[in-house]
């Protein structure tokens, strides 16, 4: 058969809500056209984020009445423990209650003023907690990743070659990990190559710098290697991912991307001095080693959902349906950034509106224009999330896992086709009112 359905069917639903044109439009001006602001409820196709909005499976929600809350030695750990265990082969792993916050306490004990930590693309908290302790967080994403309409099969990999400029010009005492971020996130959603793993893994093999893995969509790059990187298509997802942990000597990760869990996290290490300084402030800010931030019940979520994101029918039926988004908006004419990433679709909202120039937000003005239009809500990743230092102005269309089904995604298609073809009607926007940082999660805009 050549239709990929969703590999599940539907137990327990939630309803939609939908709202009127005039409605929508109270909503933008009261929250000052950033759709951060706006009520949930008043949403009818959440695209957002991929983030922690997941649909828990049945096995999940089993475990989480299987979750031990005791608050030492927990058995919900020890469950989660074997088999991140087994998945990463890490000698060390902390539970925390997301990704940011095992960022916060790697940075801590690794990062000080005058360091300068490079990534493919670091994600925005990722480059706040990096920057937070005084050191650099740098970017060196592959030159082709620059060009949104160029396809190539790893858009995410990093600049082998820059890295190793980067090194050399300002030594490797200064540079205290190197991080992957697999998918790249910041960089549309693309993979990263095993090839690139190794590559990069022995230029800091060489230059005594540990390597690791910003790993929240693990599964997901693995699902890319296996189709296509020469090699891999025989290995299973697990195999890929194991493969891809045992080039890096450690890991961030948030369980609210592919362990399709609500709320959660883990940071690991096969040092063991950096354990010790690592637990030492995970007791301080997030819990007891064995439970780091989280309830019991969530260990155990994670656990269930760590084996069944490597599903192969999964993983297919995610990968193929993001890009079925992508291509249906694409090939009618939409710049995205090609090929379509794994968990989202984003518009080069640039490219769409040239009559918006950057400093007037085209994204922002794009995603306001969707919500108006049909309540979807998206999200800038722009000149409002990352002020100059915006490489691109896109629109990112992020995919909850197992949340909607192929008749949602047709309805976002539509909208954004009907949007597209009155695009020389949009106008840009102003900034009437920001924050010190992160200014795209309250600023207040003002159309033009
Ligand atoms: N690293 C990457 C690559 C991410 O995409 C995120 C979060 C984090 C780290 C931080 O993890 O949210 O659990 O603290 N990305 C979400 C997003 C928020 O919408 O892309 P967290």
């Amino acid at each position: 058969m050549k239709t990929i359905i969703e590999p599940f069917r539907i137990k327990s639903v939630e309803p939609l809500h939908y709202t009127t044109s005039a409605e929508r439009e109270r909503y933008l001006v009261e929250a000052g056209y950033n759709l951060f602001g706006i009520a949930a409820v008043h949403i009818l196709i959440d695209l957002l984020t991929d983030s922690g909005t997941s649909a828990m499976s049945t096995e999940q929600w089993a475990a989480i009445m299987r979750g031990d809350e005791s608050y030492a030695g927990s058995e919900s750990f020890f469950r989660l423990k074997r088999v991140v265990d087994d998945l990463t082969g890490f000698r060390h792993m902390v539970p925390t209650h997301q990704g940011r916050a095992a960022e916060r306490i790697l940075f801590t004990v690794m990062a000080k003023p005058g360091h300068i930590i490079p990534s493919n693309t670091h994600f925005d908290t990722t480059r706040a907690n990096i920057e937070f302790t005084g050191a650099r967080a740098v970017d060196l994403p592959i030159p082709e990743a620059a060009d949104t309409q160029l396809r190539m099969d790893f858009k995410g990999n990093m600049d082998v070659l820059a890295l190793e400029e980067l090194i050399r010009s300002e030594g490797a005492s200064k540079i205290p990990l190197v991080m992957l971020t697999i998918t790249n996130n910041s960089g549309g959603g693309q993979p990263v190559s095993m090839g690139n793993i190794e590559a990069v893994g022995r230029v800091c093999r060489a230059h005594g710098i540990p390597l690791y893995l910003d790993a929240c969509r693990f599964a997901e790059n693995a699902w890319f290697i296996r189709e296509r990187e020469d090699g891999y298509a025989q290995w299973s997802p697990k195999q890929i991912a194991q493969k891809m942990f045992s080039l890096a000597d450690g890991c961030t990760f948030s369980a609210k991307k592919d362990a399709f869990a609500n709320i959660g996290g883990f940071l690991s290490t096969n040092d063991d001095r950096l354990a010790q300084l690592e637990t030492n402030l995970l007791i301080l800010t997030e819990g007891y080693p064995t439970y780091g931030g989280l309830a019991g019940r969530d260990l155990d979520a994670i656990a269930v959902g760590l084996e069944e994101v490597l599903d192969p029918d999964y993983l297919n039926y995610r990968i193929t349906s993001t890009a079925y988004l992508g291509r249906h908006i694409a090939d009618h004419g939409v710049p995205i950034v090609e090929p379509p990433g794994g968990h989202a679709i984003y518009i080069d909202a640039a490219r769409m509106l040239p009559q918006i120039p950057p400093k007037q937000f085209p994204g922002q003005a794009l995603a306001v224009e969707l919500y108006r239009h049909a309540g979807i809500r998206s999200v800038e990743i722009g000149s409002v999330m990352f002020g100059d230092a915006a490489r691109h102005e896109l629109l990112r269309l992020a995919i909850p896992r197992r949340v909607y089904t192929q008749s949602h995604i047709d309805y976002v298609v539509e909208a954004i086709l009907e949007v597209n073809a009155r695009k020389h009607e949009i106008r840009g926007l102003e900034i009437v009112e920001q924050p010190p940082f992160l200014r795209h999660f309250s600023a207040k805009f003002r159309p033009l």
